[in-house]
C-alpha cells in the first residue's frame, strides 16, 4: 500500500484494506513487536472540530509505535483564531511533523489541505464528507465479528450528514456485501453516493428503506449512527427527526442471535444502554480497535519501504 494522502475510502482497493487489516491483526496480537518501530517520528494533530476517539486513538497509536505527537490544540487557543488560513496552517505544521491528521468542519477541506503539503495527510473527518480511518476500524470490527464476504449489513440513522456512513458504504463495494440503508426520507444517503454505489456494485446489493422492521431479521451487522445535529442548517428540521430510529431489547426480539451492533460513537439515544451488556454490542470494541488499526496504517504509511516490513 502506498498513498501520499488518505482523503476518502474510494482510494482504497480491497488489497489495500486487507493489508491494513492484516497488519492491525498482527499488531493487536503482539503490540510489543512495534514498540520502537517509529521512534523519533512526530504526528501532527489538527482538529478544528471536537473529537475523543479519533484524536486520542491516533495519539495512542503514534506513541505505541515509539513516536509522539504535536497537537495544534483547540481552534480557540491556536492562531486560527487570529484568521490564519487552513492552507497556511498546514504548510507551517508540516515542518514540525512527519505526517498530519486533519479534522475540519468543511467538506473538501482535507482535499484542499493535502494540495499544500508533501508529508502524508490523513483525513480524520471533513464535515459531512468522509472519515476513511474510521472505515478501516469499522471493517476490522466487521471482519472480526461477522466476516466481510457474504455480509448483510443495515446502516441506519443520519445517512445524509454521517461521514462514517459515506466512507463505509464505498469501502464495502470491495466486498460481497448487501447494504441496506434505513433512514427518514430527509436523511437519506446523498443521491450521488447512491449512484456511485450502484455503479460500483451490481445494483442489487444496495437497498433503501424507511423502516428497520422489514430488514432486521436478515442482518449480520446493524451499524447505527447519531443524528448529526451540528450539521443541520435549521434546528427545527433536526427536531423533526430527533429520537427516530432508536433500538432497545424489544427491537432485537426479531434479530438473529448472531447480530453484531456497531456505532462509530458518540451515541446520544440511538442505542438503549440495556443493549450494552448483550453479545450483540460491539461498539466499545469497535472504538478500541482504533488503536491497532491506526498503528497499522501509520506503520504502513511511514515505513520507508512503503509497507514492506524490514524486520
Ligand atoms: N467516531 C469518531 O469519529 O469519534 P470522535 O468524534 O470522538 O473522534
Amino acid at each position: 500500500m502506498r498513498h501520499d494522502h488518505l482523503i476518502t475510502s474510494k482510494q482504497l482497493s480491497r488489497a489495500d484494506i486487507e493489508t491494513v487489516l492484516d497488519r492491525a491483526a498482527e499488531i493487536d496480537a503482539d503490540p510489543s513487536t512495534v514498540a520502537d518501530r517509529h521512534a523519533n517520528t512526530l504526528l501532527g494533530l489538527l482538529f478544528f472540530e471536537p473529537s475523543t476517539r479519533t484524536k486520542m486513538s491516533f495519539e495512542a497509536a503514534m506513541k505505541r509505535l515509539g513516536g509522539d505527537v504535536v497537537d495544534m490544540g483547540s481552534v480557540e487557543s491556536s492562531s486560527v483564531k487570529k484568521g490564519e488560513t487552513l492552507a497556511d496552517t498546514v504548510r507551517v505544521i508540516e515542518g514540525y511533523a512527519d505526517a498530519l491528521v486533519l479534522r475540519h468542519p468543511k467538506q473538501g477541506a482535507a482535499t484542499m489541505a493535502s494540495e499544500f503539503v508533501d508529508v502524508p495527510l490523513l483525513n480524520a473527518g471533513d464535515g459531512a464528507g468522509h472519515h476513511p480511518t474510521q472505515t478501516l476500524l469499522d471493517l476490522y470490527t466487521i471482519r472480526e465479528n461477522a466476516g466481510l464476504d457474504d455480509l448483510t449489513i443495515g446502516i441506519m440513522g443520519d445517512l445524509k450528514y454521517g461521514r462514517t456512513v459515506h466512507s463505509l458504504a464505498y469501502a464495502l463495494t470491495n466486498f460481497d456485501a448487501h447494504q441496506h440503508f434505513i433512514s427518514p426520507e430527509s436523511l437519506q444517503l446523498p443521491r450521488e453516493v447512491v449512484y456511485d454505489l450502484h455503479q460500483a456494485g451490481d445494483g442489487a446489493q444496495v437497498r433503501e428503506h424507511d423502516s428497520l422492521e422489514e430488514v432486521l431479521p436478515s442482518l449480520d451487522v446493524l451499524y447505527m449512527t447519531r443524528i448529526q445535529r451540528e450539521r443541520f442548517p435549521d434546528e427545527n428540521e433536526y427536531q423533526k427527526v430527533a429520537g427516530e430510529y432508536q433500538i432497545d431489547l424489544e427491537t432485537l426480539e426479531v434479530a438473529s442471535d448472531e447480530l453484531t451492533i456497531m456505532h462509530p460513537l458518540p451515541r446520544v439515544d440511538e442505542i438503549a444502554p440495556s443493549i450494552d451488556e448483550t453479545e450483540h454490542a460491539a461498539y466499545f470494541e469497535q472504538a478500541h480497535n482504533g488503536v491497532p488499526v491506526r498503528m497499522a496504517l501509520l506503520d504502513l504509511l511511514l515505513s520507508e519501504t512503503g509497507g514492506e516490513r524490514d524486520e
